[in-house]
């Protein structure tokens, strides 16, 4: 059965935004929730519910929902919007409060009652992470996380990154969720795992033979990996001065853009499978130390940063990083990973490159303008993709050659309907129960073991300058 058809088939479902007026549920969301619904993708009977601290009736809330929509969407059928908005409603309280669990409690009841049965229910954190602990527990407390019976009802919690800010708290959290809920009710979200461009590579790498043979340390000789935008942090300035980007993205999207590069073969395409592969290539991440720590990470900063909105005076937070980061294990032993990301930089991209290495003879005039070496690129965004750069003979008379590129853009190709929102698929993917693309507990610890000596190495480590609009720091690794 297809997990459309398993979709049809779901009980009804009750969605629960923690953070309903915030960012997240504005921008994201609400829409992706909008979107899967026009395509029929949510189960037949569900209800959302917008859970935050301001006092909004439901009327207000769905006129907020459908301006949230709207400023996303151009074409839609008006009729649909309309009957969704008819399953949304609003139920106000405090997060650090049981008395509105309790309430929520209540209201998910007469919700349940109206719908004739026992529903699911999922609980959407879209919330600072300051929260999540007062979060979980009370949502354990008030028994809003007890499902109607063994066979009925199940109760999820999707928690968005960043979760914990270090590898002690990040564990604290673990364990506060290990003993509360079981692994199976707990979704952490990293939004990157559900972009299609990533979730190709292993379909690409494990379905095609001409790449397998030759991904390894004998035929690659690097990997970039890069995050760039042009915007910066206005908007956001206290949680981005709190978090930086090496939290913001380094430990979640770019490590997990690394570990899908990177993977064994999961031989099943399984949530089990997959994640404890994704965990065991992120555990073999070799240890960044004092020693190492000046030669393979740069931190910077773009000017401007300070008179943003919110910025403590004089803040060391980094808006950009680059780590050369190595695995050890037999296939990539020796082989530099390069992450890069930042803000205020030249263009929004996000993609992974692979070098091979170069062929050992060549049959060229000249060795310095024929690099001959072959360019493997995933395009994330935007333009997703896949390229592969490869030399050729140069038409004409003389015997040089010249770089030719094979490329798949989805854009491109008349039968791919414009690509989903990865906020869908992990809504989608969030409802059906299919864990494959939310990180594990393993695989938290082993990211925030990497990262977190980083962390406390480079407050001894420069933090460079940068223009807005420029490539960042001019430092090579
Ligand atoms: C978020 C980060 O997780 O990812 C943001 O908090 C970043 O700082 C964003 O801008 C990038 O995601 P996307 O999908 O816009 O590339």
């Amino acid at each position: 059965m297809t997990s459309f058809e398993n979709m049809q088939i779901t009980p009804p479902t009750i969605i629960t935004i923690f953070g309903a007026t915030g960012d997240l549920s504005t921008q994201k969301l609400l829409p992706s929730l909008f979107d899967l619904f026009q395509k029929r993708y949510l189960p037949k009977k569900f209800k959302i519910v917008g859970f935050s601290r301001q006092e909004i009736s439901n009327k207000d809330y769905r006129e907020y929902a459908k301006k949230a929509i709207m400023a996303k969407k151009t074409s839609f059928s008006e009729e649909d919007l309309v009957e969704f908005l008819s399953h949304i409603s609003y139920a106000q309280g405090f997060f650090d409060k049981i008395e509105s669990y309790l309430e929520l409690l209540e209201t998910l009841k007469i919700k349940e009652d109206e719908i004739g049965q026992c529903t699911n229910k999922l609980f959407y954190l879209a919330v600072p992470p300051v929260y999540y602990k007062n979060i979980f527990e009370h949502l354990a407390q008030s028994e809003l996380m007890k499902p109607c019976s063994n066979e009925a009802g199940w109760t999820r919690i999707l928690v968005e990154k960043p979760f914990g800010n270090n590898i002690t708290t990040a564990q604290e959290l673990d364990a506060i969720l290990g003993k509360l809920f079981k692994e199976e009710q707990v979704f952490r979200i990293d939004h990157y795992l559900a972009k299609e461009v990533l979730q190709d590579i292993l379909m690409f790498r494990f379905s095609n033979l001409i790449f397998e043979p030759l991904w390894s340390k004998h035929f690659i000789e690097r990997v970039e990996l890069s995050l760039f935008e042009t915007r910066g942090v206005e908007g956001r300035g206290a949680f981005f001065d709190e978090t930086g980007a090496l939290r913001d993205v380094g430990q979640n999207h770019l490590l997990q853009m690394l570990a899908f590069v990177a993977t064994e073969d999961p031989v099943e395409l399984d949530a089990q499978h997959v994640r404890a592969e994704r965990a065991r290539v992120l555990k073999a991440l070799r240890p960044i130390t004092e020693e190492t720590v000046c030669e393979t990470v740069v931190r910077g900063q773009y000017d401007g940063y300070l008179e943003v909105p919110n910025i403590a005076s004089g803040s060391q937070t980094e808006t950009y990083f680059k780590i050369k980061a190595f695995i050890d294990n037999e296939r990539w032993n020796g082989v530099p990973f390069y992450l890069e990301s930042g803000k205020a930089l030249t263009e929004n991209k996000a993609e992974i490159k692979v070098y091979f290495k170069k062929t050992e003879s060549c049959l060229c005039i000249s060795e310095e303008k024929s690099p001959r070496q072959n360019v493997l690129t995933f395009r994330i965004q935007p333009d997703e993709g896949t390229s592969v750069l490869f030399w050729a003979k140069k038409p004409g008379l003389s015997l040089e050659i010249e770089p030719r590129e094979l490329s798949f853009s989805y854009k491109g190709s008349p039968e791919v309907k414009p690509l989903a929102d990865a906020y869908e698929k992990v809504l989608f993917d969030g409802i059906l129960g299919d864990q494959m693309l939310f990180t594990s507990t393993e695989e938290v610890s082993a990211t925030w073991h990497f990262i977190t000596p980083i962390l406390d190495l480079w407050r001894d480590t420069p933090l460079h300058r940068y223009k807005k609009g420029s490539a960042g720091p001019e430092i090579v690794l």
